[in-house]
């Protein structure tokens, strides 16, 4: 198992232990790829639920919010292109009966390559010490060639063939490859399928004709059919935005990415409306903000990168990712897409209804065209919790779990704790507990000693621990001590509150 493996486990069982991610239905051994959260990762979520929103809305004039419903009438996934071309193409292992994403065995198959190229550049670091350039290995040493080469095969077959829908090319290349199913062991394989990612249900009862309608796989969708009501009803200007957190269903059939790709999740997305030959100045506009936002949760700046796309979807005329550096490498965290009119105009078409704008200073309507942000708040979840995992050794050789989360967005933001459990100590504790919860949320502890307590606090990321000892009762201050840097102070208990609040909004 590679570093980065044995670290992605680590991070998934302590999100399980300190009671932030749980799987779904354990109890019965659980439904794949569908995830609860537990007592801190439900206050995490919601801290960066509101990070988002207040950046995204409040921070902007013209942007509104709206929380559509998930059911939705089916047309609008017809008008939207989900009903003919939101689908994966699958393979089946005939002997383990397992499902896969074909063009997902494939890239995982290049992660092994991947993964002997990063061990011989390991080895050579090793042996080559200061010395050691690793452009210059990589571009010299014939064994990593012969991988880079064959890694850069691999994609020119796969990615033209996943552009241009050629299944039996990818069940070809994965046959070349020699590609086995990781339960079965064996290389019998089905043809490559399409299967659509949209979750049905029926509404109605069976005797009235029920409708088969759909579990939305983006949010997106219900800020568009809500465009007129919320630009009328809210007399809004060209250039506004809408912004929306809400749940979003895809039938992904997926293999250990814990919740990175999940069959029920939730997106945080904003749909900007702008003048038609403005979009691609909105989409440079809007790609600068996002990445800001990213950066001002204080993560390093070589954690992100852009990945823009060259094969555009057939409504978009700009698209980029930003990625993130997650446990198993790069991948995407968020898009921005420049949509163009599509969504207005196909819903314009299949509702009958005129979806247009007059711009009073052009003195002419038209269909307004479209930037989308759209960032998972799971994915950002995740690169948040996996980045702030760290652990350390302590100068008395103990080791320290600590969560190191932007405080923000840490689940809890200070705790309260009395030093013993006896000499009045608790009831102080209580006291300065009451005068600091209605702002912040805190946590009370007296159980254990107080280093283990520490420890706790640390495993959940809490930025400030406020200690009270028998020197609290005579003059009124306590100590505070700053997780990362472990350091102590003594303050007087009327600072606590001012202290806390400087170092969140920071
Ligand atoms: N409205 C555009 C849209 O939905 P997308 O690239 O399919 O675009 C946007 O999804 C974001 O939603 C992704 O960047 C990712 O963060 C998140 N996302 C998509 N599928 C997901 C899944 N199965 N599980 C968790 N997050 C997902």
């Amino acid at each position: 198992m590679s570093n980065n493996e044995e670290k992605f486990k680590k991070i998934i069982s302590h999100a399980k232990e300190y009671g932030f991610v749980f799987q779904s239905s354990e109890i019965y051994d659980g439904l794949s790829a569908v995830y609860d959260y537990g007592q801190n990762g439900v206050e995490m979520k919601n801290n960066i639920k509101e990070y988002w929103w207040k950046s995204m809305v409040q921070y902007h004039e013209n942007i509104v919010g709206v929380d559509s419903a998930i059911f939705m009438h089916p047309t609008i996934w017809k008008a939207s292109g989900h009903v003919d071309a939101f689908s994966d193409p699958m393979i089946d292992n005939k002997d383990s009966k397992k499902r896969y994403r074909a063009d997902v065995l494939v890239e995982d198959f290049i992660a092994k390559i991947e993964g002997k190229i990063q061990k011989e550049i390991t080895k050579a670091r090793k042996r080559f010490g200061e010395s050691f350039d690793e452009n210059q290995f990589k571009t010299t040493n014939p064994r990593v060639l012969a991988n880079v080469n064959k890694i850069e095969d691999i994609k020119n077959r796969l990615y033209p063939a996943m552009d241009s829908d050629n299944l039996e090319d990818i069940k070809l290349l994965i046959e070349e490859l020699g590609i086995a199913c990781p339960i079965s062991g064996s290389k019998n394989w089905t043809d490559v399928r399409q299967f659509n990612l949209m979750f049905s249900t029926q509404m109605g009862s069976l005797s009235e004709d029920a409708n088969q309608i759909f579990l939305r796989p983006e949010t997106a969708q219900g800020i568009f059919v809500n465009y007129l009501n919320i630009q009328k009803s809210g007399r809004m200007k060209i250039p506004f935005g809408i912004a929306q957190i809400g749940k979003a269903f895809r039938n992904e059939i997926v293999a250990r990415q814990f919740i990175f790709r999940m069959k029920e999740f939730e997106q945080m997305e904003m749909q900007f409306f702008v003048r038609p030959g403005e979009e691609l100045k909105w989409f440079e506009y809007w790609k600068n903000e996002r990445i800001k936002w990213h950066l001002s949760l204080g993560i390093p700046e070589e954690k992100y990168r852009f990945h823009d796309h060259e094969k555009l979807a057939h409504y978009a005329n700009a698209a980029s990712d930003i990625e993130f550096d997650f446990p198993m490498g790069f991948k995407e965290l968020e898009g921005i897409h420049s949509r163009t009119d599509f969504d207005l105009a196909a819903h314009q078409k299949f509702s009958g209804k005129k979806i247009q704008y007059f711009d009073p200073e052009l003195n002419q309507s038209y269909v307004p065209f479209v930037v989308e942000t759209s960032i998972g708040l799971d994915r950002t979840f995740l690169a948040l919790f996996s980045h702030s995992y760290n652990e350390e050794v302590l100068e008395d050789g103990s080791m320290r779990v600590v969560m190191k989360l932007p405080p923000i967005i840490a689940p809890y933001k200070v705790a309260v704790l009395p030093l013993v459990k006896k000499d009045n100590l608790p009831e102080k504790a209580r006291e300065i507990m009451d005068s600091l919860k209605y702002n912040y949320m805190c946590q009370y502890d007296e159980k254990d000693a107080i280093g283990r307590r520490y420890r706790r606090q640390d495993a959940i990321g809490t930025p400030y621990c406020i200690t009270i000892d028998h020197q609290t009762l005579e003059d009124n201050t306590v100590t505070i001590r700053e997780r990362d840097s472990m350091k102590q102070e003594r303050i007087a208990i009327g600072k606590i509150s001012g202290i806390i609040a400087e170092r969140i909004n920071d």
